[in-house]
C-alpha cells in the first residue's frame, strides 16, 4: 500500500483545455476478455493506473506476456502462454476487478479457481449473481479452503442453452457470464443485463474477436463460437475521469473543456449540471482522425448562482453512482438543499463524514444525503477510503479556504492517471506526494523485457 497524500489548496476559477484517458473500469474487464483468445493483442488507450498495473500482474501470473507504454497507453498482449487458472488470493484481495477473469478462466480451461475479491468498501460486494449464472449454464461452485472453485462438469460439455434473470442489472456479473458465454456452443440470454457503456465496450471487443452478440433493450443473446482471434481496440474515454474535470471546473467557477469524451455516456449527469446553472456545451469532433467519430469536447462554463438539485443514482442511464461523491462536493458549496439518493451499494455515503469534517452540513438519513450548502468550506486533513471520495474530496479542497490534506491516497492512484497533473494544467493548486514503491516498477521492467524478448524472437 502506497503511504503519502494529496495536498490541495483553494483555487482560482479553473480554465483550459484538457483530453481525458480511456476508461479504467472498461480496460480492466477488455484486459481480462484477452484470456478468451490465444495470440496478440493491441489495447489502445489504457490508463496508466494501479489497477490496470494490477491486472497486468495477474496476466502475468496466469503465463501471459505484456508489455504497457504508459506514454502512449498502449498494451499488447500474449496470451498463447496463459497455462494457470488460478489467481492468487493476494492479487484478488487488491482489487475488485480480479474476479473478471473467472469466465474466461472458465470458458479456455473448463475451471477457474480464484479468492474472494477486494476493492473499493462501499458496500457488501457479493458475487452471488456471478455464482449463479454460472451454475444455471452448468458449472459447479465449491468452496475450497480460501478458494471459490469453478468448473464445468464433466458430461455437460457446454451444452450452454441458459436463460439468466438477473436479479440486479450487475456489471460484474453481466461481464462475467458474458465471457464464459462466448466460447462453445450453445445459446446463453442473460435478461435484466448491466448495458453501462464500459459492458457495451466489452461487447464490442467481443464481437471484433469474432464473437455472436446481439443486443437488445433488456437482454443480451450470446451463441457460442469455437475460437476467438486476437483484437486490435481503443477504449472508450473515461466518463468519470470526464465527470471530475467537469466538477472541478463547476466548483472553482471556471470555464473547461475536456476533450475525447463520449457526451452520449454522461447525458443525465450533463442534465443535473446544467440544473445547477451551469453553462454545458458539447461539440463532435468529426474532423480529428485520430479519435473515434464519436468523441466529442465537452465545455462547462460555471454560473455564479448555482442552484440546489436532486440526484437519485442507478443503473445506466441513471446518475452514475461512480459520480455520486463527486457531485457532493459541489453541492455542498450550493446554497440550499439538494438530496442525493444513492441506490448501488449500500454503503457509498462515506464521504459525507469527511466533507464534515470540512465545514459541510450534510444530514444522512439511510442512503440518502440532505445537503444544506454552505458558503465555505474549510480545508483539514481528511480520509480516501474509496477512488471516489478521493475524487470527492480533491474537488472539495480545490474551494475551501486554507489546505486539505487527503490520506490514503493509494484509491486515488487506483483510479486515475494523472489527474492531478491535469487539473495543474488548468490552474488549480494540487501536488500528489508519494513514492512509487521498487516493487512496482521491477514488475513493470521485468514484463517489458520478457514480451520483447519473444516478440524479437518471431
Ligand atoms: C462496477 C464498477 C464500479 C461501479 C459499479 C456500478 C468495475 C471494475 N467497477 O462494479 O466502479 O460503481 O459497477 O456501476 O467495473 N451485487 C450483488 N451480487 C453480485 C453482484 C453485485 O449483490 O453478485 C450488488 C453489489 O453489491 C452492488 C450492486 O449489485 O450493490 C451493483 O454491483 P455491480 O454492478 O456488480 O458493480 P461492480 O461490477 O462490482
Amino acid at each position: 500500500m502506497k503511504s503519502g497524500y494529496l495536498l490541495v489548496k483553494k483555487s482560482p476559477p479553473l480554465q483550459g483545455t484538457v483530453t481525458v484517458n480511456g476508461a479504467k473500469n472498461a480496460a480492466l474487464v477488455i484486459m481480462a476478455s484477452q484470456i478468451l483468445t490465444s495470440g496478440t493483442s493491441t489495447l489502445e488507450n489504457i490508463p496508466n493506473s494501479a489497477d490496470v498495473r494490477q491486472m497486468i500482474t495477474l496476466l502475468q501470473d496466469l503465463g501471459a506476456l505484456v508489455d504497457f507504454d504508459s506514454q502512449k497507453k498502449r498494451l499488447i498482449v500474449d496470451t498463447t502462454t496463459i497455462n494457470n487458472y488460478q489467481v492468487r488470493p493476494e492479487l484478488m484481495n487488491k482489487m475488485r476487478a480480479s474476479i473478471l477473469v473467472t469466465g474466461p478462466l472458465l470458458a479456455r480451461f473448463g475451471q477457474a479457481k480464484v479468492a474472494q475479491p477486494g476493492g473499493c468498501i462501499i458496500g457488501q460486494r457479493l458475487i452471488n449473481y456471478h455464482l449463479a449464472g454460472l451454475k444455471k449454464m452448468g458449472i459447479q461452485i465449491k468452496q475450497e479452503e480460501s478458494f471459490i472453485h469453478a468448473q464445468r462438469i464433466e458430461n455437460n460439455l457446454y451444452d450452454k442453452q441458459s436463460r439468466i434473470t438477473l436479479e440486479y442489472p450487475s456489471v460484474g456479473a453481466t461481464e462475467n457470464l458474458m465471457m464464459y458465454a462466448v466460447l462453445g456452443s450453445g445459446k446463453t440470454v442473460i435478461i435484466n443485463p448491466a448495458l453501462e457503456p464500459e459492458v457495451l465496450d466489452l461487447i464490442d471487443v467481443l464481437k471484433k474477436m469474432g464473437a455472436h452478440i446481439d443486443v437488445g433493450c433488456s437482454s443480451i443473446t450470446i451463441i457460442g463460437v469455437n475460437k476467438l482471434d486476437p483484437v486490435t481496440h481503443t477504449i472508450i474515454p473515461d466518463r468519470l475521469e470526464a465527470g471530475a474535470l467537469l466538477l472541478a471546473s463547476a466548483i472553482t467557477g471556471g470555464q473547461v473543456t475536456v476533450d475525447n469524451v463520449r457526451a452520449d455516456h454522461l447525458d443525465l449527469f450533463l442534465e443535473k449540471l446544467r440544473e445547477v446553472g451551469h453553462e454545458v456545451a458539447t461539440a463532435s469532433n468529426l474532423f480529428d482522425e485520430t479519435q473515434s467519430s464519436q468523441t466529442t469536447s465537452i465545455t462547462l462554463k460555471a454560473t455564479h448562482t448555482p442552484r440546489p438539485i436532486s440526484i437519485k443514482t442507478g443503473p445506466y442511464p441513471s446518475f452514475p453512482t461512480d459520480l455520486q461523491a463527486p457531485m457532493s462536493a459541489l453541492l455542498a458549496s450550493i446554497d440550499g438543499i439538494s438530496s442525493i439518493e444513492e441506490t448501488v451499494f449500500e454503503n457509498r455515503m462515506v464521504h459525507t463524514k469527511e466533507l464534515e469534517k470540512m465545514g459541510a452540513q450534510i444530514e444522512l438519513k439511510h442512503n440518502t444525503a440532505l445537503i444544506r450548502g454552505v458558503e465555505q468550506l474549510y480545508g483539514c486533513e481528511v480520509i480516501a477510503t474509496d477512488i471516489r471520495t478521493s475524487c470527492a474530496l480533491a474537488l472539495a479542497g480545490l474551494a475551501a479556504l486554507g489546505q486539505t490534506k487527503i490520506i490514503g491516497i493509494h484509491h486515488w492512484l487506483r483510479g486515475y492517471d494523472g489527474l492531478e497533473q491535469k487539473l495543474q494544467m488548468l490552474g488549480a493548486d494540487i501536488k500528489l506526494f508519494y513514492e512509487v514503491e521498487k516493487e512496482e516498477v521491477l514488475t513493470l521492467k521485468k514484463t517489458s523485457r520478457k514480451l520483447s524478448n519473444l516478440l524479437s524472437n518471431e
